[in-house]
Formats: C-alpha cells, structure tokens, sequence
C-alpha cells in the first residue's frame, strides 16, 4: 500500500474514493462560517462538513435536531464563499429527508442549489434507502453516517459506543454494504469499536470516514471547536484537542478588557 500523497487542486468525490485505493488517509473537519472555512481550507482539508453540529456549537442546542434546512442552507453557503479546495458536504437535517423520498430530494435540491455546496450527508441506512436512490438519480453525491447517528439520540437514549452488540454490529455491515450499492460516495462511522470499522472497511471499496470509530477508518473527521479546544467540557476519548483556545480566546478577551479599564487601550498609536 503506497502512502504518497497526490495533490488536488480541487478535491472531488473521485478524489475520494481514489485516496482509499491509494491508501491516502482522509482529512474532513467541520466548518459553518466564512473565516473559519477560509482557514481550513488553506491548510489543506480534504473535506469539509457543514455538519448539523452547528445546531450545538453555533446555536447552543443540546441535540443537533433543532436546526432548520433554512440554517443549514445559510452556514453551507458562507462555508462555500470561502472555499477553493476542499470537497464541502453538507447535512441535511433532522426532519428534511426522513419522512419521504420526494421531500428528501427537494431538502438536497434546496442545499446544492441556494448553497453550492457539492455533496450531502444523510443518517441511517436501509429506513432511508428509497430516500438516498432518489436523491443520487438526481446526480447528487450522498455521503451515509452511520454508528452514532446524533439525529436518532432520542431512539439510543445516550451517546455512547454503537454496535458493541452483534445484531447491530451486523445490520450495520449490511448498511455499509447497502450504501455502497446504492452509490454512495463514503460513509461516517461514529463511535463504533475499531475493529468493526476495519471489517467495514476492507469490505467496501467506498471510503470510511471514522469519528470515534479508531485509527482502521480510511478518514478522519473532528468537529472543528473540539478540535481547537473552544468545547471545553466535551471530553470523549476519541477527541485530540491540537489546542485550548477556550483558555487562550478567554485570557485575551480579559486582558483587552483590562486594558480598556486601564485607559491603556487604544494607545496613541491606535487613534487618528
Ligand atoms: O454534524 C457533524 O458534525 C457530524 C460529524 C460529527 C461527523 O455529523
């Protein structure tokens, strides 16, 4: 298996799958916001998710079920604006896609069209199956998530590790399987054993994207804030903080409001 590393100028669901077969790990972050995404994307982020996590760390919600397609529409095309290399997926949310093939179809019309985004993300496997064929007969890549699916917490009544259980651990083989079939471009495996993402893995020709899934996933994906340490009370063991910006954002804020208090700011050469 080669480990080098091909350059795109623009990374692609092709690119994608072509990384997995390279043996090329993949990169995927989330982003919701222009700066943020600017940033991302210039440090080469293969993929980059407009997750429906937005819903907990941009608007507070405790569950990613509240955000609208209208919201979710909003954040994709401002993520888009700022984007010149990386694959950007977008979620569509609880409610948009679940209850009819038609409506799904419309809900990822609405984000490829208003967005211009290049793919979508949707939860679940054979319950959503007439959904995903509708949306991929219309030419729209769809990437699957499965394990953890956030969506249905109330269903799993906590979040942890899935698929511990053979039942579920097989039925969610069989959706890897499925999605695949269907033609979907790569799936997200959340907080599942590790060594069930391997065999997940190695029996599909699709790439797997793993978050709390273990180090056999053909990527990787992190929810930006976590990443940068901006959630500080999110402590999962899957969760590698790269930095502490809660502290570091926190320290600066109050040194700035010391330093107005203090007339120390703005300083003569900071006026006109
Ligand atoms: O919404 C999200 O950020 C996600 C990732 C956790 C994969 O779906």
């Amino acid at each position: 298996m080669s480990t080098a590393k091909k350059e795109y100028k623009r990374v692609t669901v092709k690119s994608l799958v072509e990384m997995k077969k390279n043996g090329e790990k993949i990169s995927m972050l989330t982003a919701y916001d222009y700066s943020m995404a600017k940033i991302v994307d210039a440090a080469q982020v293969d993929v980059i998710l407009v997750g429906d996590s937005a819903s907990n760390v941009m608007a507070g919600h405790e569950t990613t079920l509240p955000i609208t397609l209208d919201q979710m529409i909003y954040h994709a095309s401002s993520v888009v604006r700022a984007v010149q290399r990386a694959l950007i997926v977008v979620d569509i949310p609880f409610g948009s896609y679940q209850s009819d093939p038609k409506e799904a179809l419309r809900s990822a019309i609405r984000i490829m069209k208003e967005s211009g985004a290049h793919a979508v993300k949707v939860e679940g496997g054979a319950e959503i199956k007439e959904s995903v064929k509708r949306i991929l007969a219309a030419g729209i890549p769809v990437m699957g998530h499965l394990g953890l699916t956030p969506q249905s917490i109330y269903k799993f009544g906590t979040y942890t590790v899935r698929a511990k259980e053979e039942a579920e651990a097989a039925k969610l083989m069989e959706d890897a399987k499925l999605l695949e079939r269907l033609g979907c471009f790569g799936i997200v495996l959340e907080k599942i054993p590790a060594a069930l993402t391997k065999e997940v893995s190695d029996s599909i020709s699709i790439p797997t994207v793993g978050i709390g899934g273990g180090k056999h996933a053909d990527g990787q994906v992190l929810v930006i804030h976590d990443l940068l340490g901006m959630t500080h009370e999110f402590n999962p063991r899957f969760l590698r903080r790269y930095m502490n910006l809660y502290e570091d954002m926190g320290n600066a804020i109050s040194q700035y409001v010391n330093d107005v208090k203090a007339r120390d700011f703005p300083s003569d050469e900071e006026q006109y």
